[in-house]
């Protein structure tokens, strides 16, 4: 059809991970353990849960369109001002704010191959040329990234920790990079698991820095259990966020999710209680990979990457891990053809993930 444009005909469609409805019904199981898109499995935090219910009835109205009282609660926690503070359906809704924001016909994009699939999405079909950097020992390679930067270089995107690798840039290696990259040019620094990478010694946390040419992005959808709701959040310059909030879709996000935003952020516990099972369930992962002799990278985020030798054997093994009722995700479509994703569930889940992975490997 020619009205489509060639770069949108080209995009490949984004696979989400498989429904758990879906496999039930093609598998007859009744159980299903869904390890597949990095969720919290402790769920919603019980408080959003009750200012959820307790305000559907407003739903009738629009939401705020300014989101002053999210805004004004994410300023305060995180000592900014409210001026400094833009919140978006979800981390990608201001991702593509963002692009729609900045970008000018002749601007160029730097990022890393095979890291975050939303942001590959938005950069491939925002019609600017891309600069794919390949990573280096399943990291960002930000040498390379500096080097790449040229007069037409308007926007950088890090995932920090990546998904779907679980690396993580330290400090050293920022603060390199950031000393080759001019202020011309905007450094989008997405930090949707930070909650579990915070407390690695080395870990850039963006609000230290505070820089006039970093958009900082976090998201509810991780730590904080609302994925469904699409809500995520970003802290910047006033003048960046000013004009982001100009082109942002002035309803979004929806008054639901700007009201369990707000009640997840009251709610420590539950936050505490999900980076503690987290952080547990890694050290339970590892210990188990290793006795199984499956290789994989240490994670700094809610999820481990399993690498395996072939893209034969990785999409074998997910499969009869799913035909026991557990969905992982193979990473082939994110450019790993030969790792398996596991996020971390609940223990039972993730032993009966390793139950399964020992039977099918028969260690
Ligand atoms: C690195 C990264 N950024 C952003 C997101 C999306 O976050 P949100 O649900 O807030 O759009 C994800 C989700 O998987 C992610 O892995």
């Amino acid at each position: 059809m020619p009205l489509v444009p060639k770069n949108i005909k080209e995009l490949t469609p984004y696979k989400p991970g498989k429904p758990i409805k879906e496999v039930q019904r093609e598998l007859g199981l009744d159980k299903i353990y869904k390890l597949a898109s990095n969720e919290n499995p402790l769920g919603p935090s019980p408080l959003a849960i009750q200012a959820i219910e307790k305000n559907l009835s407003s739903s009738h109205r629009y939401p705020d369109a300014s989101g002053f009282e999210l805004r004004m609660k994410l300023a305060e926690k995180f000592n900014v001002k409210l001026d400094n503070v833009v919140i978006g359906a979800g981390s990608e809704g201001i991702m593509g704010t963002i692009m729609r924001t900045f970008l000018l016909s002749e601007d160029e994009i730097i990022t890393a191959a095979n890291s975050f699939i939303g942001f590959t999405v938005l950069a491939r079909a925002s019609r600017r040329k891309v600069h794919w950097i390949p990573m280096k020992n399943h990291g960002y390679d930000l040498e390379a990234m500096a080097d790449c930067v040229n007069e037409y270089t308007k926007i950088i995107y890090i995932a920090n920790p990546d998904n779907p690798m679980g690396t993580y840039i330290t400090m050293k290696e920022f603060d390199e990079f950031y000393a080759h990259v001019p202020e011309r040019v905007l450094i989008i620094l997405d930090e949707a698991y930070f909650e579990f990478a915070q407390y690695l010694d080395d870990y850039p946390d963006s609000m230290y820095y505070r820089y006039d040419n970093v958009i900082t992005l976090r998201t509810f959808s991780k730590a904080y259990g609302l994925a469904g709701l699409r809500i995520g959040y970003g802290f910047a310059h006033d003048q960046l966020i000013t004009n982001l909030m100009k082109v942002k879709p002035p309803f979004e996000p929806s008054s639901i999710a700007q009201i369990a935003g707000y009640a997840a952020l009251e709610d420590s516990e539950h936050l505490d209680k999900t980076v503690k099972l987290v952080h547990e369930e890694l050290k339970y992962f590892y210990q188990a990979l290793n006795q199984l002799s499956i290789h994989y990278l240490h994670s700094s985020a809610n999820f481990v990457t399993t690498i395996w030798e072939s893209i034969h054997q990785a999409g074998s093994v997910c499969q009869k891990v799913l035909e026991k009722g557990i969905i992982l995700r193979h990473l082939e479509p994110f450019g790993w053809p030969n790792c398996i994703r596991i996020s971390i569930g609940l223990h039972k889940e993730n032993e009966q993930c390793i139950d399964a992975l020992r039977t099918i490997l028969r260690r």
